[in-house]
Parts: structure tokens; sequence; C-alpha cells
């Protein structure tokens, strides 16, 4: 979506907001059009999960960022829903601030800015303090796809289903997605991964399931078979690609 136009229109004195995905970890697979908003920007918003030692998308980024560009950081708790709120609030009106004296801000986020990301909660606080505020959202390669690609495992061909699934799934979400979806993506999976690999296992998948640790980076780690995953494995950047029983299903229903 591109709101920049409207930076030339009633609100020029106000900077632009760009919500920047940087992708899943090889900076090489930063967009070029990216790059040139990140180094543009005089000011770059990044959030940074509190028990985290440093943030996942500014490391990504950081050999093209420039000493004089500041860096507002926005550490948000994980575990306290209302902590984060107000972490989302200061830093809408941190890049408001920063928006009025007519200085664009770079929100960096990991992946694609439009899912499962922190840019969002920005996005509505600074479209609620300060509506007129031209927005520019520029895409970026998700770990759902370089999962796929590290994994060689296509998400979906013709006429199939994917369906993509946070945290919080239980045996009867599972069973339900993988009887309805050819391929389920189930990410921020190490919460949760004892009791995912049992559900799984319950559900006879198993052996159509494939774990992606840190996808494109020094440390991605590609485990089919999912009996193989060791403590060492667990990693908050990972996912499980699931292949579901769809295809089982709507054969059963032609026979029918
Ligand atoms: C808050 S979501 C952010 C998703 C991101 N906006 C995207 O488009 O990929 C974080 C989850 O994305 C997944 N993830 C992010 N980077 C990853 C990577 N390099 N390899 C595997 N999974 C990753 C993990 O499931 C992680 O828990």
């Amino acid at each position: 979506m591109t709101e920049r136009s409207s930076k030339t229109g009633t609100s020029s004195a106000l900077g632009c907001l760009y919500g920047i995905g940087v992708g899943p970890g090889d900076p090489e697979l930063l967009t070029l059009k990216a790059l040139k908003a990140l180094q543009r920007a005089p000011v770059i918003c990044v959030p940074q999960a509190a028990d985290r030692p440093e943030s996942y998308a500014l490391s990504i980024v950081k050999d093209y960022v420039k000493p004089e560009q500041e860096i507002l950081r926005a550490p948000f708790p994980t575990d306290d829903a209302e902590g984060a709120a107000q972490v989302w609030r200061e830093a809408s009106e941190m890049v408001v601030e920063r928006l009025k004296k007519g200085q664009d801000v770079a929100f960096i986020t990991e992946g694609d800015p439009m899912l499962f990301s922190t840019f969002s909660y920005v996005l509505a606080g600074v479209r609620e303090l300060c509506p007129e505020a031209p927005v520019e959202i520029i895409p970026g390669v998700s770990s759902v796809m370089a999962a796929a690609a590290s994994s060689g495992i296509p998400l979906a061909t013709h006429g199939q289903r994917l369906a993509i699934l946070p945290a919080a799934y239980g045996l009867d979400d599972l069973s339900e997605a993988t009887s309805n979806f050819d391929t389920v993506v189930l990410m921020k999976v190490s919460p949760n991964i004892v009791k995912t690999l049992a559900d799984l296992q319950e559900l006879g998948l198993t052996g159509q399931s494939t774990y992606v640790r840190r996808a494109t980076t020094d440390r991605e780690k590609v485990i089919r078979d999912l009996n193989e995953i060791t403590d060492e494995d667990l990693d908050y950047f990972s996912l499980l690609i699931v292949k579901g029983k769809a295809k089982k299903r709507q054969a059963k229903e032609r026979t029918k």
C-alpha cells in the first residue's frame, strides 16, 4: 500500500512512515526498495523483544545503517499484553513526533511487515495520532517463503490450499487445519514445540512435517525427521511445514 503521494498534498510538512520488511535473515534478501528507503530515512525504529539481547531485524540490516541515523528502540515484553500495548503507544508517539518534524521514519521488521508483525501496532497508533501522515509499506521476504525455499517444499500447487497458523494451536486446531488444507505452516512454534510434536504424532503427521530453523542464515537447519529435533535445535526463529490430509479427503469425497 502506498499513501506516499499524500506527502505532496496537504501533509507536505510531515515525514513519511515506512514499514520495511527486511526479510528472514540473509541481508541479501533485502529488496532494493527496502535498502533505499532504509538508507534515506534519518530515523530507524526498531522493535525488540525485551527477552532477546538484540533486535533480529536490526541485526539483518546493521551493515547498511549509517552512524548519523537515529535509532528509536521499542523494547516490548512478550508475556505481558498490556505492557506491550503501552510500548506500542509510546513508540507511535515517538514516531509521530519525528514525522511532525518532517523526518521520515523507517520501521524495520523481520520478514514481511504485514504478517505477524509488530509494525501493525505502530501503524495503527500512527494512524490514530496523525491520520494525515503518509505511509509506505515495503513488503519483505517472509519466513514462510524462505522456509519453503530452504526445505525445497512447495507450499501449494494448482488448486491446493495453504494455511498459516500462529502459536496458539492445539490438537483440535491442528486436526481441523490439516484436514482442510494441503499445507499448514505453524509459526512461533518454539514455546509449544513439545506439545506440538506430540499432537502431530497423534494425528499421524510426523512423517509429513518438516522443521526449519533460522532459514537463510548461517544457523539454518532443516530437519525432515522430527524425532531428530534436539534442545539445541529449538529457536524462536523456527517453523514447521506440515503436509495436510486435504488431498486424501478430496479423493475420498470424489469417490462418494
Ligand atoms: C512475529 S513472527 C514474524 C513473522 C515475519 N513477519 C515474517 O513475515 O516471516 C515470528 C515467527 O516467524 C518465524 N520466523 C521468522 N524468521 C524465521 C526464520 N529465519 N526461519 C524460520 N522461521 C522464522 C518463526 O516462526 C517466528 O516465531
